[in-house]
């Protein structure tokens, strides 16, 4: 089964077989048929790089269903499109995902990288998220604490806790999220592309207005994974010691630097898409996969591109920034097969 519709990239890796799970009574029963045959799951595939055959059964995460509180507790099935659960929370009179809008894949995902935007995480709102596991054959809760978020991180992504692509542990199936009511809820506008959008407006926009803004900067410097294949940013932005960080700025003044939370004051980020900008990547192209000419951190399929070329193109990149810089770019996105 080609799962090249099941992948954003719309790299044509072929998976043993495809089960699409509807509902979480039937994790039971999958469970039982595949034993210890492999398995990965694939929510809408925007995170993920399927460079090879997946010689696996891919478990398709369809299961649906949402449901907020007076309170706003929001509880979405893992199978919910992200960016509709956003608007519809804000059209419940909601606010806290405004940051997070337009955001491709699904809620079952978002924790696992914990998505981030604008200056936002879902580690900031989530209250926890419930899997299936595959061990233990039940249902298991993970607090927010117990998922160990940091920066495009979390309990999910660890192979000690989660076990090897075809074989992982933990099957999401739904997120509990803390919104505010929007009568009461503070937006947040601190970064800088949100902040200058905001400067002229001479009062604190509403949430939506700030999903609005969001969706604008997105469209105009993303591409839209429906016009062309990509993952969104293929590299994290690398985090290295504040010497070498100042090292950077003193050859290189305008590379964006960000600051890390409190307990890693040590530590800076610094902007990925600057550094293979200056590489000379930016709208480079490689046959039929390329770097994205609105920004230099999401690598395209122009149509018929390869998991090989895409990490062929990917090495090509790490390496001029480490020869260039000295520093290493960490990709963002799952590879499966891993490695
Ligand atoms: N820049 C360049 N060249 C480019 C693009 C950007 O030099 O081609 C520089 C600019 O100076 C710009 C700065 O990089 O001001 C930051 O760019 P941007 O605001 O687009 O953010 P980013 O750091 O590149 C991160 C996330 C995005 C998220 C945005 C906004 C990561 C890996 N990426 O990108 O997340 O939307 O911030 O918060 O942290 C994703 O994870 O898939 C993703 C798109």
């Amino acid at each position: 089964m080609n799962l090249s519709a099941h992948n954003t990239l719309r790299l044509p890796a072929r998976a043993d077989d495809v089960i699409e799970v509807l509902q979480v009574s039937s994790l039971s029963a999958i469970s039982d048929a595949l034993g210890e045959q492999p398995r990965c799951i694939l929510g809408s595939g925007s995170n993920v790089v399927l460079h090879a055959p997946i010689n696996a059964t891919a478990l398709l995460c369809r299961i649906t269903g949402r449901a907020i509180t007076d309170q706003g507790v929001l509880i979405a099935s893992a199978g919910e499109n992200w960016h509709e659960l956003v608007m519809w929370s804000l059209a419940q009179g909601f606010a806290g995902l405004e940051n997070l809008a337009l955001i491709p894949g699904t809620a079952g995902a978002a924790p696992i990288q914990n998505i981030g935007a604008y200056g936002v995480e879902l580690g900031d709102r989530l209250i926890r998220v419930t899997a299936w596991d595959f061990q233990e054959r039940c249902l298991k809760q993970f607090e927010n604490a117990d998922c160990q978020f940091s920066y495009r991180n979390s309990i999910f992504k660890n192979p000690e806790v989660q076990g090897p692509w075809n074989r992982p542990r933990y099957f999401i199936t739904e997120i509990t999220l803390q919104l505010t009511a929007i009568p009461l809820a503070t937006v947040q506008t601190e970064y800088a592309d949100l902040r200058a959008a905001f400067d002229k407006l001479g009062r604190a926009p509403t949430p939506l207005e700030v999903a609005q803004t969001v969706i604008g900067i997105r469209k105009k410097k993303l591409p839209d994974p429906a016009d062309i294949g990509n993952v969104g940013s293929f590299f994290k932005n690398p985090v290295v010691s504040q010497l070498q960080a100042q090292h950077l700025s003193l050859l290189h003044p305008d590379l964006p630097r960000y600051p890390m939370p409190e307990q890693s004051a040590d530590l800076c980020k610094v902007s990925a898409a600057w550094l293979i900008e200056r590489c000379g990547f930016k709208g480079a192209r490689r046959g039929d996969v390329g770097v994205h000419d609105g920004h230099a951190l999401v690598l395209v399929n122009h149509g018929g591109g390869t998991g090989r070329e895409i990490l062929a193109l990917a090495h090509e990149i790490q390496q001029a920034v480490v020869a260039k810089f000295g520093v290493f770019l960490e990709p963002e996105p799952m590879f499966m097969p891993e490695g």
